[in-house]
């Protein structure tokens, strides 16, 4: 398949997990990637990934907490390769406390929402907007739909990306761009994985409530993202899927029995 041939896809967080593995969906589909994230030594080692394997890519290392630079930096992309038809707002991250003593607000609402918002502004008006085109994938989380106990600023600011999702989809049909969301239930990724080692008796007691009694890929996430991203979601806009293995659909008052 070739879905994004000569588009341009700019991924957040694409230095590792989730976001990597969607960066190499793309990059087979066809479209020039830009990888971006924190960390120089990912952005660079998933470019090369790329590149070896046939595909094209650059890297695109900024802070997207960072408004100006951020700006600045989409302005450049779009110089140096003609458009950005593709927007994945993925790079994000949570802070487990009790709200009681909570201080990571700034940090995890700046980083989920705030950077999910003004990027998706940057790209719309550098890109989509004057070219009446585009699509935009947010990443929320379970947690986007329902709270996980001890996270409340990354509960709040994912169940925002679900609102800002609508907003944006209903509000940008006008231009032509389709803004959707994904919410993953847990999924293999290193943060995950650490996560898994910090706590394993809670991560047990969240797969016992997975139907599919496994956590997610992040190949199955970026599948769920590049449809949504794609043509075959054409007449998509505003909408969440969570890409769960049945998480969601299971009454709340039951874990799954053994089989
Ligand atoms: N993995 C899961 O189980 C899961 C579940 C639900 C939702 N999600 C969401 O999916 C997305 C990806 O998750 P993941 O598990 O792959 O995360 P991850 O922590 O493995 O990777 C996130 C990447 O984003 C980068 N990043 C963080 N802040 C950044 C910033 N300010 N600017 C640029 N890059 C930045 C990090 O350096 C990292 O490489 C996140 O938004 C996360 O909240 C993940």
């Amino acid at each position: 398949m070739s879905r994004f041939k000569d588009q341009v896809a700019l991924i957040t967080g694409s230095g590792r997990g989730i976001g990597k593995a969607t960066a190499l969906k793309f990059a087979e589909e066809g479209a020039f990637v830009l990888i971006n994230d924190l960390h120089k030594e990912s952005v660079d080692a998933v470019v090369a990934e790329i590149n070896s394997l046939g595909g094209n890519a650059a890297a695109a290392g900024f802070d997207i907490t960072d408004r100006e630079v951020a700006a600045k930096a989409v302005q450049q992309i779009v110089e140096d390769h003609g458009s950005i038809d593709v927007l994945v707002n993925n790079a994000g991250g949570e802070n487990m406390q009790p709200a009681e003593s909570y201080a990571s607000w700034d940090r995890v609402i700046g980083v989920n929402l705030t950077a999910t918002f003004f990027m998706s502004q940057a790209v719309a008006n550098a890109s989509m907007i004057p070219r009446n085109r585009g699509a935009i994938v947010n990443l929320s989380s379970l947690a986007g739909l329902a709270a996980l106990p001890n996270d409340v600023g990354y509960t709040a600011a994912k169940h925002a990306v679900v609102g800002l999702t609508k907003a944006l989809g209903v509000e940008w049909a006008k231009y032509g761009i389709r803004v959707n969301a994904v919410s993953p239930g847990m999924s293999e990724t290193p943060a995950s994985l650490e996560w898994q080692k910090r706590e394993p008796e809670a991560f047990e007691a969240r797969i016992a409530r997975v139907p599919w009694k496994r956590m997610g890929r992040a190949e199955e996430q970026a599948a769920a993202i590049l449809f949504l991203a794609s043509e075959d979601a054409s007449f998509i806009t505003g909408h969440t899927i969570p890409v769960d293995g049945g998480q969601m659909a299971l009454n709340p008052g039951h874990s799954m029995r053994p089989q």
